[in-house]
């Protein structure tokens, strides 16, 4: 028998508990313009890092020849950097080791996604998410501590759809007691306006201390919330490493994904690696370190010295998260500095 193997495979990235790494996502900004009460605090003037957009173009296009297939660009709120589309359109010039073009994927709050949809899909983005944490215009301002946006990012929401990014997904982060009557409402939202809504339990990642225990909406309380607006009906996951469960209803109308870290954590198939917008590689939102690659771009390493470090790096992920753990520590970063 053969045991040759293909120097695309050959060269995959890989963890030391052998999970193939095929999935980065670039925070492409630390700015914000909305402050999520579970994820920032209430002030403004914090220092901000971003990188010129080339460069993240390099290093995304290192991280490619490793066998990453997926791009997703995230912030802080990537649509602040007005050229994104300049670097979408040259992202998708870079193939996969196995010669396809990558996934390009965007996580956006929405909020400018009405006049920059078009752009975004003719320069060769594939889909978008928006983030949108409560249907209500009240509780959605309250949650974002911004007034008068959610119109916008509604419209957002229908653009993107209307200018082919879909099946356009929508994130809910779900805070008891802020936002758990908008289950059945999304619920209907999904149904009424053909998007994919997915509630992602909240994980300790804010700047602020408001996560407990109590406030996440566990997986299986949040299936029997939605089970009295109609019965859940599972559907067949559509890779083994994707984080939402996939649910529609008894008459088939409408997608609902739960994304549950914290009930039900899937580390064991995690395939992502994070760059934060500074330049960082995060092998793991909970990590206690990041690992500078931009600081050794900036000295002058190669193409080759810039993929040994992200593979030796890459070597470190760690097993899994601890929440909800004794030994739990929150990571070095809050999810703005982090990226989704
Ligand atoms: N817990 C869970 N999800 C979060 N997000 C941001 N902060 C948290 C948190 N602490 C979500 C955003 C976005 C996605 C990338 O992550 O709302 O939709």
């Amino acid at each position: 028998m053969s045991t040759l193997t293909t120097p695309g495979i050959a060269s995959r990235l890989t963890d030391k508990y052998g999970r193939a790494i095929t999935d980065l996502r670039v925070s492409v900004t630390d700015r914000c313009n909305y402050k999520c009460i579970y994820c920032r605090t209430g002030n403004d003037g914090a220092q901000y890092s971003e990188l010129p957009l080339n460069d993240y173009l390099r290093i995304v296009g290192v991280f490619v020849t490793l066998g990453i297939e997926k791009v997703r660009l995230t912030g802080g709120e990537p649509l602040l950097r007005r050229d994104l589309p300049s670097l979408i359109h040259e992202l998708a010039k870079l193939r996969t080791t196995d010669g396809a073009p990558l996934d390009l994927a965007l996580t956006t709050n929405g909020h400018l996604l009405e006049e920059m949809a078009q752009p975004l899909k003719g320069a060769g983005l594939s889909r978008v998410t928006v983030s949108m944490d409560a249907i209500d215009p009240d509780i959605f301002a309250r949650i974002t501590r911004v007034p008068g946006s959610f119109h916008k990012v509604l419209a957002g929401i229908r653009a993107a759809q209307r200018a082919g990014l879909g099946p356009v997904k929508v994130n809910c982060v779900l805070l008891r007691g802020f936002n758990d009557d908008q289950i059945v409402p999304f619920a209907k939202f999904a149904r009424d306006e053909g998007v994919i809504v997915r509630f992602i339990e909240f994980m300790p990642l804010e700047e602020d201390r408001l996560w407990t225990p109590e406030v996440v909406i566990p997986l299986n309380e949040l299936t029997e919330r939605l089970s009295t607006f109609r019965p859940l009906v599972p559907l067949s996951a559509n890779t083994p490493s994707e984080t939402a469960r996939r649910y529609t209803f008894d008459d088939g109308i409408g997608e609902i994904g739960i994304i549950a870290p914290v009930s039900q954590a899937f580390c064991g198939h995690c395939s992502r690696v994070r760059l934060t917008s500074d330049g960082k590689i995060r092998t793991c939102l909970f990590s206690q370190f990041d690992h500078d690659l931009y600081a050794r771009m900036q000295r002058g390493a190669t193409d080759e010295e810039m993929a040994a470090y992200i593979r030796s790096t890459i070597e470190k992920k760690e097993a899994r998260h601890h929440i909800g753990e004794p030994d739990f520590l929150k990571p070095s970063r809050s999810m703005v500095h982090i990226g989704g």
